[in-house]
């Protein structure tokens, strides 16, 4: 019989401003899950203002009831978020009211279903201060680069590649790229973060699932600014999908992504134990989390918190050096997003203020 793996998440209060989720918060959304019936297991964390729900259970993917639980435990948490007057209390939350399905709801969702292998080890990826095109970079390295995954390689499991869907956040529409064959193809466009999102990946072979991720444009939703997605991604590990290792190695060398400050700044994405997630300085800078668990029956054994990992100490400080270097440029690009990613500008109004002012040139 067949599992499913639910990660959904919202910010719905930050606590002290957007640094990270009062446990109080935490401590609602367990009690509310563990009190329900639809769910084999459950895991609730956060990372910095985030909350995710890690769920599992056999009622498929685009499951109403469950939908409506994560909905449900999103808004409950929400009263107690606005009663504590938490920092953007209810933020994610783009709806008056839950309609069958959460997505286009506001919070962000990841959900695979699959056949348990005799071993099952996934890792949920979870990012703050950033958005969902923040995992091309990594997802490119750990399905289609024999730098990172040796896999591709020597494992006769692996050696015939993968297949890479792809959609864009603007235009509504996606394709299907199949690698090692169409690498260059598909990085023309998996290269332009903002837009095009490596949403899932499958094993050629087999058609398994191996990975998913929340992809979706919050802003692009709400038409106004409403912080950055902050997304989640879900990878199987190991016989035919890369090792545990291979999985967390792309996070060693922290990547610019969009995000930060405002959701209006480029900076390294940090990779950081759930105790360290709590972005401080100038907001950030934007961090990952990676907890793994082995599955059984869908119970989620774990997590294991991999970058609390001493292994990450050097990529941790590489990312602290390099927002230093990122910081140094102030409002200036490309530290500061350039204009059509700016989450929230003042361009339109001081555009208008002094529009007289410009002078035609001839
Ligand atoms: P072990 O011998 O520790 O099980 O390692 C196997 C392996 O493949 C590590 O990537
Ligand atoms: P969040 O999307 O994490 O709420 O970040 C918003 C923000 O403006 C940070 O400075
Ligand atoms: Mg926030
Ligand atoms: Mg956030
Ligand atoms: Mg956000």
């Amino acid at each position: 019989s067949k599992v499913t793996v639910s990660v959904i998440k919202a910010d719905i209060g930050g606590f002290v401003g957007h640094s990270s989720v009062h446990p109080e918060l935490l401590e609602t959304a367990r009690g509310i899950l563990a009190g329900s019936p639809l769910l084999i297991d459950f895991h609730v964390t956060h990372v910095g203002d985030d909350i995710n729900l890690i769920m599992t259970h056999d009622g498929g993917k685009d499951n109403g009831e469950i939908h409506q639980l994560a909905w449900e435990t999103f808004s409950s948490c929400t009263k107690i978020a606005k009663k504590m007057k938490l920092y953007g209390a209810g933020q994610d939350l783009l709806a008056d009211a839950f309609s069958g399905n959460i997505k286009g709801l506001g919070p962000g969702l990841a959900e695979m279903e699959f056949e348990e292998r005799n071993s099952e080890p996934i890792i949920v990826f979870m990012a703050d201060k950033t958005e969902p095109g923040a995992w091309n970079l990594p997802l490119y390295k750990m399905f289609a680069d024999p730098f990172n995954t040796i896999g591709l390689v020597i494992d006769p499991k692996m050696h015939k590649g993968f297949l890479f869907e792809v959609h864009d956040l603007i235009e509504n529409k996606k394709i299907t790229f199949s690698c090692p064959e169409e690498l260059y193809d598909m990085l023309v466009f998996i290269g332009a973060p903002g837009r095009y999102c490596i949403k899932s990946v499958y094993h050629k072979e087999t058609g398994e699932i191996a990975a998913t991720s929340s992809t979706q444009r919050l802003n692009l939703m709400a038409g106004r600014y409403v912080g950055k997605d902050d997304p989640v991604l879900i990878v199987r590990c190991q016989s035919g999908f890369p090792a545990v290792g291979e999985a967390l190695e792309p996070f060693a060398n922290p990547h610019l992504v969009s995000g930060w400050m405002r959701g209006s700044h480029s900076g390294p994405l940090m990779p950081v134990s759930v105790a360290q997630s709590n972005p401080t300085r100038f907001d950030g800078p934007p961090r990952v989390v990676a907890l793994g668990f082995q599955l059984s029956d869908g119970k989620l054994h774990g997590p294991q918190d991999f970058f609390a990992d001493p292994s990450y100490d050097l990529a941790r400080q590489k990312a602290n050096e390099i927002a230093s270097y990122m910081r140094s440029m102030g409002p200036f690009e490309p530290h500061r997003l350039h204009l059509e990613e700016m989450e929230y500008t003042t361009m339109p109004e001081v555009s208008k203020r002094i529009k007289d002012r410009f002078e035609k040139l001839r």
